[in-house]
């Protein structure tokens, strides 16, 4: 079992973070989605960790942790795939795609697929109404325009470990 610490690379690493807030409980954040990205989640151990590292009370960092949902307090599979089924994403074939990773993947009432590999969960706007509908996977890559076959491309990819590649906003329609 991983042993829940930061490495003192990582220690140096958030005390440069420290360096760019004025004060210590506004690295928090930051803070957070590194014991993120380094343990997967942000199990209690990993909150207690954050909070001792930054001298934060423990409730404190866990109000922020439990408050946005970029933040996991739990993960339920290896991959999270978020489909934005907000406003124009919803109107515009995001419910489809969710109906459709429903059925191809028998997503439980959790969102977990049967063979346990992805957590679907919805998201609200991600800021890209323009290029609906949206999938964010990780929180931190998101694919556009996407249609079922090219859902089943990204899990394809991600089965093999694989982030889809940064895609960059495709270009606006500029209003008339
Ligand atoms: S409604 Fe999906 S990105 Fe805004």
């Amino acid at each position: 079992m991983q042993s829940v610490a930061f490495t003192e690379e990582e220690k140096a690493r958030i005390e440069a973070i420290c360096q760019r807030y004025p004060t210590r409980q506004s690295a928090v954040m930051p803070v957070l989605w590194m014991a993120q990205e380094k343990f997967g989640s942000l199990s209690a151990p990993v909150l207690r960790l954050v909070a001792d590292t930054l001298g934060l009370p423990p409730a404190h960092v866990e109000g922020v942790a439990t408050f946005y949902t970029m933040y996991l307090t739990e993960r339920k599979a290896k991959w999270l795939v978020e489909i934005c089924t907000c406003f124009t994403c919803g109107e515009c074939g995001g419910r489809e795609l969710w109906d459709y990773a429903h059925k191809k993947l028998g997503l439980n009432e959790e969102g977990v697929s049967s063979d346990g590999v992805f957590w679907f969960r919805e998201a609200e706007c991600l800021g890209a109404c323009d290029t609906p509908p949206v999938v964010q996977i990780e929180g931190r890559r998101m694919v556009f325009s996407v249609t079922p076959e090219k859902l089943d491309q990204v899990l394809e990819g991600l089965r093999k470990a694989e982030l889809p590649s940064f895609e960059s906003v495709p270009p606006r329609t500029p209003l008339s």
